[in-house]
């Protein structure tokens, strides 16, 4: 990236004035600090900087007592996120028939806004849910479809999001089609293919994610939805991992559905997701839980849920902060950085084989790395068991392995130790009780 643009990055995040906040302001106020000293440095450069992600690795709680190299599952919050949290947690016990029910809920505007500002889209297509699968349920389960439509999606999309599908499927008789896409996929133009060639007549809703949980694939969704328009199809696009992995708008994507957690890569609190429905496309869709009429073609429908916590809602606005002032394209640029670190030093040892791609386009934070002939489940036990590091190993149809996802807290010390013990298993085997 060019340093004029990310600049505007950084100028975008922090205004003209300093960034504080009621919670823990000192630490964000070194990120801030840190951020402005690397502020003439291109974010690929920024993202290869030891002496600045020193400083981002202060902003976090997280153990050092165990590594952990499955960010995949979730992400740790900053502190001043936490502290958010547990303040907003406080105010609301302080009498929830007002400070629960009347005080906090209006502030969930301006997390609304903060949100549409990231994904650079009106506040008023922008629903707050729990997580990615509420968001996509909303989005399967809301739309009308009749017995014989068909859905498409790939044998490597979420299980619970075929779950739902299949659940639809067996009360209503549509039908769904899954599809392979190669591992890994090395080009747009062929996944574009896959796509392609798996629409039939009869398709309605194309299924897709943003990018691969298994593998780390990143697929070409602008493309894809370009497509789909062209055959009258509507295309749902599952962004558990790409919102705030890297760096990308709605027009990017250009999907009329988009669901993601929050508490992944933004690293908001943990229960926080976020559903895009462009705004011609809200009145006809249907929300979970019954919203009134009059809210047809109110976003908020989404968000008729009952009782509940507004203090992860509410946080997340301090992860939008953080986010903000350490800017998209550095963090991109580290995440990816991180990737190669390890995957490059791993692919020196013989008999290992990478299911993701190196090309910067098709990958971020995310990538599966199989040692042929060791079982991926017992390889996560032995680095548990005798190192304290977390893995997760991947069992799938197509491919096998283990998946590792470091976070821009990891030192590289941290990834050349399960570097190490990686190639020690490649040269000695596992000891026979692991
Ligand atoms: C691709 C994908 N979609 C959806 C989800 C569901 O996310 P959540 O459990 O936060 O709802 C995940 C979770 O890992 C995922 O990887």
């Amino acid at each position: 990236m060019e340093r004029r643009s990310f600049l505007k990055t950084l100028g975008a995040g922090m205004g003209v004035y300093s960034v504080s906040s009621l919670f823990d302001s000192a630490t964000l106020g070194r990120v801030e600090a840190a951020t402005r000293s690397v502020a003439t440095q291109s974010a690929i450069d920024v993202g290869q900087n030891e002496t600045y992600w020193r400083e981002i690795q202060q902003a976090f709680s997280v153990s050092r007592r165990m590594i952990n190299l499955n960010n995949g599952y979730c992400c740790p919050s900053p502190r001043i996120v936490t502290d958010a949290v547990v303040d907003y947690i406080w105010q609301q016990e302080e009498a929830p028939s007002y400070t629960l029910a009347r005080l906090l809920p209006p502030f969930r505007e301006s997390v609304r806004q903060g949100l549409a500002r990231v994904f650079g889209c009106d506040p008023e297509e922008i629903a707050l849910v729990r997580n990615a699968s509420e968001a996509l349920e909303i989005l399967l389960f809301g739309i009308e479809l009749k017995s014989g439509d068909e859905v498409i999606t790939t044998t490597q999309d979420y299980g619970r999001m075929r779950t739902t599908l299949d659940q639809r499927s067996r009360r209503e008789g549509i039908d769904v089609t899954l599809f392979k896409i190669p591992t890994p996929a090395e080009s747009d133009e062929v996944l574009i293919e896959g796509f392609k060639n798996a629409i039939t007549p009869r398709t309605k809703i194309i299924l897709m994610s943003h990018q691969i949980n298994l593998t780390g694939q990143i697929l070409p969704v602008k493309e894809i939805c370009a497509l789909a328009r062209e055959h009258d199809i509507e295309v749902m696009v599952d962004g558990a991992h790409s919102f705030c992995q890297f760096e990308f708008k709605q027009e990017d994507v250009g999907c009329d559905y988009f669901g993601t957690s929050l508490h992944k890569w933004l690293m908001a609190p943990k229960g926080t997701g976020l559903l895009y429905v462009k705004r011609d496309k809200i009145e006809k869709l249907w929300p979970l839980m019954a919203a009134p009429e009059r809210m047809d073609d109110n976003i908020r429908k989404f968000e008729e849920i009952g009782t509940h916590s507004e203090a992860p809602y509410l946080a997340t606005g301090e992860a939008i902060t953080f986010h903000n002032t350490i800017g998209a394209a550095p963090k991109e640029a580290r995440l990816r950085y991180l990737k190669d670190y390890w995957a490059k030093k791993l692919m020196e040892i013989p008999k290992v084989r990478l299911h993701t791609s190196m090309n910067p386009k098709m990958s971020c934070a995310i990538a599966t790395v199989e040692l042929e002939g060791t079982e991926p489940s017992a390889m996560v036990s032995y680095f548990w068991d005798k190192h304290k590091i977390i893995v997760v190993a991947i069992n799938h149809d197509e491919f096998r392995g283990l998946r590792i996802t470091p976070n821009i807290y990891t030192t590289l010390d941290e990834l050349d130790y399960f570097c190490d013990v990686f190639e020690h298993i490649a040269k000695t085997g596992l000891p026979k009780s692991a």
